[in-house]
């Protein structure tokens, strides 16, 4: 059996991939630009690839059956990367975002969105058998935004606290890759995944207090004050980015879909399991 190419095996949803994948006993070839520091199982065959060097690529693609392929690389590398992936790569599925919801949330101009589209366009057009995940806001988004302030003290500051969102698992969003990588029938497929629940950014962090056992103060911040403290997110643009959509999506309800059940049969996972299972991260 060829293995299946983890693109972003090291990330978030990567790691969740790998790991599910080597559960459903499947040989995993993971990509990453620094084997050393990898951590990834045993099991795993690990190889050395950068999307932004093409070249790197061949020996990663070698004998690979899917690709499961996550780009947060820069833009200017998509066109020569994705030529040499979608040339020979038997099965893709690529970590997208809801680009086609017609929900505020999802709908603001953004500097990315224009690279998401090309990723799918030469993906759509290679011929390759292709699955889209378009998932929602992370549950792991939590560990960059609020667990620093958690760790440090009782204050969490922050912007737009009534927007609701519905934050999604990780070990959901791998499920589902997991099976469009391995199982027939989900060729051409864009999946919405979504977590199960709609909840402030308030009710998230109250989530985490709960989890806690602490007792945090949650103050609104507004969006002038968040572009200058909200710098260890991510640069400017990704916060402004983060601030507009939160901002055009006031007022409305999360977008929930039940995707994830449908093609699993299980229920999708609560943001309170995800933080019972993630509390170390909010300990100093
Ligand atoms: N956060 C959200 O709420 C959200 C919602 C919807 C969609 N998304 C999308 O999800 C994607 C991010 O997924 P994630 O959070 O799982 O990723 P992540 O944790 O940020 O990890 C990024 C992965 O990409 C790899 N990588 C980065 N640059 C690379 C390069 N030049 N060559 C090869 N590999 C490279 C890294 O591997 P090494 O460092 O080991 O090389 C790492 O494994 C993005 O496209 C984002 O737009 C996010």
């Amino acid at each position: 059996m060829n293995p299946i190419l983890v693109i972003g095996a090291t990330g978030t949803v990567g790691r969740q991939v790998v790991s599910q994948l080597i559960a459903a006993g499947s040989p995993v070839r993971a990509m990453t630009r620094n084997p050393d520091a990898a951590k990834l199982p045993p099991q795993v065959q690990i190889v050395r690839g950068d999307l932004t060097v093409p070249e790197t690529l061949d020996a990663c693609l070698d004998n690979t059956d899917a690709v499961f392929l996550v780009w947060t690389a820069l833009p200017s590398a998509v066109a020569p990367a994705l030529q040499r992936i979608t040339q020979r790569a038997r099965r893709i599925v690529y970590l997208s975002a809801p680009l086609k919801t017609p929900h505020p949330l999802f709908q603001q101009p953004n500097l990315l969105r224009s690279m998401f589209e090309q990723i799918e366009r030469t993906v759509e057009t290679s011929g390759a058998p292709w699955t889209f995940l378009r998932p929602g806001m992370f549950a792991a988004n939590a560990l960059l935004w609020w667990a620093p302030q958690i760790r440090a003290g009782n204050i969490v500051r922050w912007p737009y606290l009534a927007v609701p969102t519905a934050p999604i698992d990780e070990r959901d969003i791998a499920a589902v890759a997991v099976r469009a990588l391995r199982e027939e029938g989900h060729a051409g497929a864009e999946y919405v995944l979504t977590g199960p629940q709609s909840l402030t950014h308030s009710e998230q962090i109250s989530t985490i207090a709960n989890v806690l056992g602490r007792d945090l103060r949650i103050e609104e911040i507004t969006p002038g004050e968040a572009r200058r403290e909200l710098l260890t997110i991510g640069p400017l643009p990704a916060v402004n980015m983060l601030l507009d959509a939160w901002s055009a999506a006031l007022g409305h309800p999360a977008h929930i879909t039940s995707i994830f059940t449908e093609i699993t049969g299980a229920p999708a996972k609560s943001f309170r399991t995800w933080v019972t299972d993630n509390v170390a991260a909010f300990r100093a």
